[in-house]
């Protein structure tokens, strides 16, 4: 039997990799982790009229989130009150009411029970509809137009859950004028691997970077800082509240020089310096720019346009579900140009993501060995090195190759996992952060 107690020291960076393998482990997570954060649900832009809906997960469960009338967002199980078949088989659309293809009992935007085959008949008059609506869920958010639930009564808000990395988020989520959209279509894969790996690595890990994805830059260009040559960038690396950052620094507003951006992107870029300035900083445009993971499951490359979910789908499979998003006033032109970016780079077939889904898959394997995960990872990068409020960077950052944001990422997970009440979580983490020192203002800007 596993200690759950035992599986993560997150103060000597520890970690047991029966979290990744065990059944019992991923029982448990699915109901303490995933039931007790906040899951993104859609964006606005995937539901653009009363009726539409978009099926997707909270962790394994089913749920169909729907454009009710009055403009808002609502979410329910996806999951027949009668016999338990799914209410809606359709990954999206537009619709008035939902049948299910089972019996037929139909449920109306809100989940609940509208109509029920034969009813008189079968029923004789004693089936309470009322009471046997679809389980909805009870709290959703909705952040710039990004909508996240909740199962739990107990999890804090979902600003006061986002913390510090609200600035990082912004720094994609708020950066035009016009707003951002989703372009049509979700792309899904499996990779068999556990879900914290992807998760986890989307949330700081640039130490991979230029060893795991070597061989694209390498034909693509050859200047070194392009590539990501380690000796020559400078970065850093955001982790608090399970949620991680991180970034390379770029001295020019219109940066990453990167040999994926086409023409169509690089001339709305230089064209909008001065909006995105306004809306989100210098800071944010020059060190806010690449790996992001909200907690649990959500993440995003700011500069190759891609986000997604990871989802669970037992202790050794992931269902990855991407989206690309672009600035709602970009042409035609950009738009696709942004899209077949982002499905060169990051997609199944994607020049680098191949190369992680190749890490992640081979690693689960070795976990197949009992010898194997019995053994412990280390998480120990930049350890003690942690400052606070480094160059404009808010909450705890430390050097972009580090592992703080996987620290705090695995710290948050097992004390989720192990039952701690939110408050107590809140308590500890304010405790924690208030003992890192805040950085030295010499060494703030420029070397930073
Ligand atoms: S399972 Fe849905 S109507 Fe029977
Ligand atoms: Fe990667």
């Amino acid at each position: 039997m596993v200690d759950l107690n035992e599986l993560v020291d997150s103060d000597r960076g520890r970690v047991d990799p029966r979290i990744y393998t065990d059944p019992g482990v991923y029982e448990r997570e699915l109901e303490f982790v995933f039931g007790r954060s906040w899951l993104f649900l859609a964006h606005d832009s995937q539901l653009p009229k009363t009726g539409s809906f978009i099926q997707t997960y909270m962790a394994e469960d089913p749920v169909l989130v729907v454009r009710q009338r009055d403009g808002s967002v609502k979410a329910f199980l996806n999951q027949c009150r009668h016999r338990g078949m799914r209410i809606c088989r359709a990954d999206a659309g537009v619709s008035k009411t939902f049948t299910c293809t089972y019996h037929g009992w139909a449920y109306d935007l809100e989940g609940n029970l509208i109509n029920v085959p034969l009813e008189d008949r079968a029923y004789k008059g004693n089936l309470d509809r009322e009471a046997w609506g679809a389980l909805k869920v009870p709290r959703i958010a909705n952040y710039r137009g990004f909508y996240f639930g909740t199962w739990s009564d107990e999890t804090p808000d979902f600003e006061d859950y986002l913390g510090d990395m609200a600035f990082y988020f912004d720094a994609v989520a708020d950066r035009f004028d016009s707003g951002l959209e989703f372009t049509a279509g979700t792309t899904k894969w499996v990779i068999d691997c556990n879900w914290k790996f992807a998760a986890e690595q989307f949330g700081g890990d640039m130490y991979h970077t230029s060893i795991s994805h070597a061989s694209g830059p390498i034909a693509l260009t050859d200047q070194q800082v392009v590539r990501g040559d380690p000796n020559l960038v400078q970065g850093r690396q955001f982790g608090g509240d399970g949620h991680g950052s991180g970034g390379y620094i770029y001295p020019e507003r219109n940066m990453p020089p990167n040999f994926f951006r086409g023409q169509q992107e690089h001339e709305f870029t230089e064209d909008h310096l001065d909006e995105i300035e306004a809306r989100i900083g210098d800071t944010r445009m020059k060190k806010v720019n690449n790996h992001n993971t909200i907690f649990p499951n959500f993440s995003w490359l700011g500069f190759l346009w891609t986000m997604r979910v990871w989802h669970p789908r037992g202790p050794n499979q992931i269902e990855v579900w991407t989206w690309s998003f672009v600035p709602k006033d970009a042409t035609e032109a950009l738009k696709r140009e942004i899209r077949e970016k982002a499905q060169r780079t990051f997609s199944p077939a994607g020049v680098f993501e191949t190369d992680d889904g190749e890490n992640w898959t081979e690693v689960q394997q070795v976990l197949h060995g009992f010898k194997a995960r019995q053994n412990t990872f280390h998480v120990g990068m930049g350890l003690g090195h942690e400052e606070r409020n480094a160059g404009g960077l808010p909450g705890v950052t430390n050097d972009v190759f580090s592992e703080v944001a996987s620290r705090g990422f695995y710290r948050r997970w097992h004390d989720l996992l192990v039952g701690k009440s939110w408050k107590q979580i809140q308590k500890e983490e304010a405790a924690r952060v208030s003992a890192i020192p805040e950085s030295q203002p010499e060494l703030a800007e420029g070397a930073r």
